[in-house]
């Protein structure tokens, strides 16, 4: 690792971050949200991005996954930048990927605040935010006027887009409201995500069960297919995100649906309901609803991950728990073709994709080769 990576990254934990966590009374979402608009400004774009470039020098290992060149293995995991404000910002901060999103066929506010809570000492998260964004054509429009399309690189690297339900529509109706979300974005997504695991929506991971699963991607691939066939390109890739609370009979009848309907990937995990790992002090906020992310789901992601690798061809993208190069590495070690990140980014700063990409760029090869497909 540079000398330059290793003074942004301890510049952050050291001297920002400090700062940070006390600015706007502690509110972690004030702060994200303060985070996203100097992310998204023009002078960011113009000339932060060239600066921070030459500081850290984003390089990493080029790989090909569904049939998307990435430029390294490190992506931006969903819920980080919901209404795609931020979209060219990712690149220059070594990301080889970003999911934005997740949005839904209608705009929604998501739950009361506070909804967001930090466990600093265990290095976690709890969020229970429930999908607040703009919604899918919001969304569209944001991208359109990035000039960020599918397959022309305008953000330096491929983005994905994750698609939910909308809160107030039924269950019953859930297709019909992602197959609107998937018409409004697919121009701008070089994959789309279908998240069916957030815990903050009710009943959402019902349709991880294996007949409302097939009934939703035999839909969405078909509409993707369909999509492809008018604006004369190959379907968009979709990949499914699992949540990380599924035993392994019910993942095994996932794995089985992704592939029979024609998806393309899996993307594995969510945030967790469970509360191991938080250390004892901190149990107290862990208390708090919602989706824990972040150092105590490394171990659980990484188990699930290996699973889900032994058991499909399908590529599969390693999401829980990167706090540190380390931690990507043994997820690329259990076969996961990518990594993402949310938690880490948070807690380790800037410079974490940057630092993921040095260590699996310069590691000397004991892993298990992961799958590029
Ligand atoms: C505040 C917050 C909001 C999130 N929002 C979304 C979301 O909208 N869609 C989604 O698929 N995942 C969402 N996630 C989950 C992350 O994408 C990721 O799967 C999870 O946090 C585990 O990764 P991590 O340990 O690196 O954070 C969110 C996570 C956090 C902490």
């Amino acid at each position: 690792m540079s000398i330059r990576t290793k003074v942004v990254s301890g510049g952050y934990t050291r001297l920002l971050r400090p700062i940070l966590f006390r600015s706007f009374h502690g509110d972690p979402e004030m702060i994200h949200e303060q985070m996203i608009r100097v992310l998204a400004a023009p002078a960011f774009s113009a000339v932060a991005r060239t600066a921070l470039k030459f500081l850290i020098s984003p390089q990493g290992r080029p790989t090909t996954v569904a049939g998307i060149d990435f430029p390294n293995r490190v992506g931006l995991a969903a819920g980080m930048d919901k209404d795609g404000h931020a979209v060219k910002a990712w690149a220059p901060l070594g990301f080889g990927f970003a999911e934005v999103g997740t949005v839904t066929g209608q705009a929604q506010k998501g739950n009361d605040r506070p909804r967001v809570f930090r466990l600093p000492s265990s290095k976690a998260l709890i969020n229970r935010m429930g999908f607040n964004n703009d919604g899918a054509a919001a969304l569209a429009k944001t991208l359109a006027a990035a000039g960020v399309y599918r397959g022309n690189n305008a953000a330096g690297i491929p983005i994905g887009i994750s698609i939910g339900k909308t809160k107030k529509v039924p269950l019953e109706a859930a297709i019909e409201d992602y197959l609107s979300a998937l018409t409004a974005v697919v121009p701008h997504a070089d994959y789309v995500a279908i998240n069916v695991s957030s815990p903050n929506t009710p009943n959402l991971r019902k349709l991880q069960s294996e007949s409302a699963l097939a009934e939703l991607a035999t839909e969405l691939t078909t509409l993707a297919a369909n999509l492809g066939v008018r604006h004369r390109v190959n379907p968009v890739p979709l990949f499914v995100k699992i949540a990380p609370d599924l035993n392994w009979p019910a993942i095994d009848a996932i794995l089985t649906t992704c592939e029979t309907t024609g998806i393309s990937g899996v993307i594995a995990t969510n945030t967790t309901l469970s509360r191991d790992g938080i250390k004892r002090f901190e149990r107290p906020v862990a208390a708090q609803t919602g989706g824990l992310s972040g150092r105590p789901l490394a171990r659980r992601a990484r188990e699930v991950v290996g699973y889900v690798t032994a058991h499909t061809s399908l590529p599969v993208i390693g999401c829980g728990g990167v706090m540190t190069p380390n931690d990507a590495l043994a997820l690329f070690d259990v076969g996961a073709s990518l990594v993402q990140l949310y938690t880490g980014f948070i807690y380790s700063g800037p410079a974490l994709a940057v630092k993921i990409n040095a260590f699996d760029l310069h590691r000397t090869g004991l892993s298990k080769q992961s799958k590029v497909i």
